[in-house]
């Protein structure tokens, strides 16, 4: 009798790592893994990092530290480290912490089976964070099986950045923007149709710039693959993150008005409401043009739910500036803001900038922002109460007393009272009776 081996992925970052996660999980099996949730079973681990931030990093490497004490009991234990602290920091980590085995870049995850198997056999360590000025990326058509919320799946349509905000890591890490085929992504997205997925999220660090990497144009650009994919049977719910504001354009605007399947939602990062400090992060727009951008997407779609990220204390930052940043706030009135103390990241321009800001003056003021930021989003909250809306169901809430949730269009959680005859992925239409602190509360109609 043969027992399989089992092999455990820890996921921190964003959508792209939870994608490569899904990639490696079934490059794994395939290699006869069995994907265990329990750590302590595990014969490989597997710790994808994050590095964006100071915060994110510094949890990756305390489950890094755990680790080491687990292969003190399973000396056989294989330890991988993926992702993008993997890619900034390469075969230091493994100078640093001698129980890690394998630091495996993004563009490398397709070869983690072949290095664990090196290590299996031949006890030999590697470090693969090689980026290739030609990559492309592999076709690989995702296995549902399992999956936590069946109905909705992300689908890479381009990685990496060219823009090189300057306090940013991920072109360090991700490398130079590489779209994908629209053949690939089509395909990709028919094989998830066909197996009862209903809402697809494309996904890129820089999706506005789809297309634009292919010299002979031969790729159509977002709004155009965005009109491709709306068109494929079944997509009953399209999304897509993150852009840069300075790539918006009109067309892309009016595929809100014009594609039905669009969801009125933008991410629209905006980093910091001042002029002067969106200069020194080289975001290439000023808070006249974000705004004329905003503007355009009410024109076109009056309804459409903005959200946003922004970065306090970035060096330099003053009073003055940061108040721009809360009146901000006031004029575009986002549904939600994701808010952030600046950390010096490695290999960033800003990291080399002077007059950083105090950490106790960085924390009151995103202790501010998101108070205020809490309140806007409660009024918005609120002025859905009594409306009726269209939900895509999620699945019962993990309280297990016959409530639901789902997402509205505009990527609001509703809570509701169902039955038994209700599947995630199926759009229910619900009235809003409550505005809770992070969600609504909603009757089935
Ligand atoms: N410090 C703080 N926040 C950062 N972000 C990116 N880099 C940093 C940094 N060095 C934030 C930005 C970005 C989000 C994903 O993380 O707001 O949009
Ligand atoms: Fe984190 Fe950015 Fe890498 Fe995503 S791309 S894992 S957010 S550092």
């Amino acid at each position: 009798m043969s027992f399989s081996k089992q092999a455990y992925i820890e996921t921190f970052g964003c959508q792209m790592n939870e994608r490569d996660t899904e990639i490696m999980a079934q490059l794994l099996s395939q290699a006869d893994y069995n994907i265990t949730g329990d750590i302590d079973q595990a014969d490989v681990v597997v710790v994808n990092t994050c590095s964006i931030r100071g915060k994110a990093e510094q949890k990756a490497m305390s489950l890094l530290g755990r680790l080491r004490l687990i292969k003190k009991k399973n000396p056989r234990l294989i330890v991988a480290v993926t992702g993008c602290v993997a890619q900034q920091e390469g075969s230091k980590i493994q100078a640093r912490m001698g129980h890690v085995d394998l630091v495996v870049g993004p563009q490398s995850i397709y070869r983690l089976p072949e290095l664990i198997k090196k290590v299996e056999q031949d006890g030999i360590k590697a470090t693969a964070i090689e980026q290739a000025a030609s990559f492309s990326i592999p076709s690989l058509l995702p296995d549902l099986a399992g999956t936590a919320l069946p109905h909705k799946r992300f689908v890479t349509i381009m990685q990496g950045c060219n823009n090189f905000c300057t306090y940013c890591v991920v072109p360090h890490t991700r490398g130079r923007e590489v779209s994908r085929s629209p053949e690939d992504i089509i395909d990709e997205i028919k094989h998830l149709v066909t197996h009862g997925v209903r809402e697809i999220t494309l996904l890129g660090q820089n999706v506005n710039s789809y297309g634009l990497d292919r010299q002979d144009g031969d790729y159509p650009d977002f709004p155009g693959l965005l009109r491709l994919v709306a068109a494929i049977p079944g997509v009953i719910r399209l999304r897509f993150t993150t852009s840069n504001p300075k790539d918006l354009s009109e067309d892309l605007m009016k595929c809100f008005a014009e594609l039905d399947n669009l969801c009125p939602h933008f991410h629209l990062p905006v980093q910091s409401g001042a002029d002067a400090v969106l200069k020194k992060m080289n975001r290439k727009y000023s808070i006249e043009q974000y705004l004329e951008k905003v503007e355009g997407l009410r024109k076109y779609s009056p309804d459409i739910a903005i959200t946003t990220d922004i970065i306090v204390g970035f060096p330099g930052e003053t009073d003055e500036e940061f108040a721009a940043t809360m009146l901000l706030l006031e004029k575009v009135r986002y549904h939600s803001a994701y808010s952030f103390k600046y950390s010096d990241r490695p290999n960033t321009v800003s990291a080399g900038f002077e007059n950083k800001v105090a950490e106790d003056v960085k924390a009151a003021r995103l202790s501010r922002l998101q108070t205020r930021q809490q309140e806007i989003t409660n009024e918005h909250y609120l002025a859905y109460v009594g409306q009726v809306v269209d939900i895509m169901v999620e699945g019962e809430s993990r309280t297990g007393d016959g409530q639901w949730s789902g997402r509205t269009g505009t990527n609001h959680i509703v809570n509701f009272a169902g039955h038994v005859d209700i599947k995630p992925g199926q759009i229910l239409r619900v009235k809003i009776d409550e505005a809770c602190l992070h969600s609504l509360r909603g009757s089935l109609i």
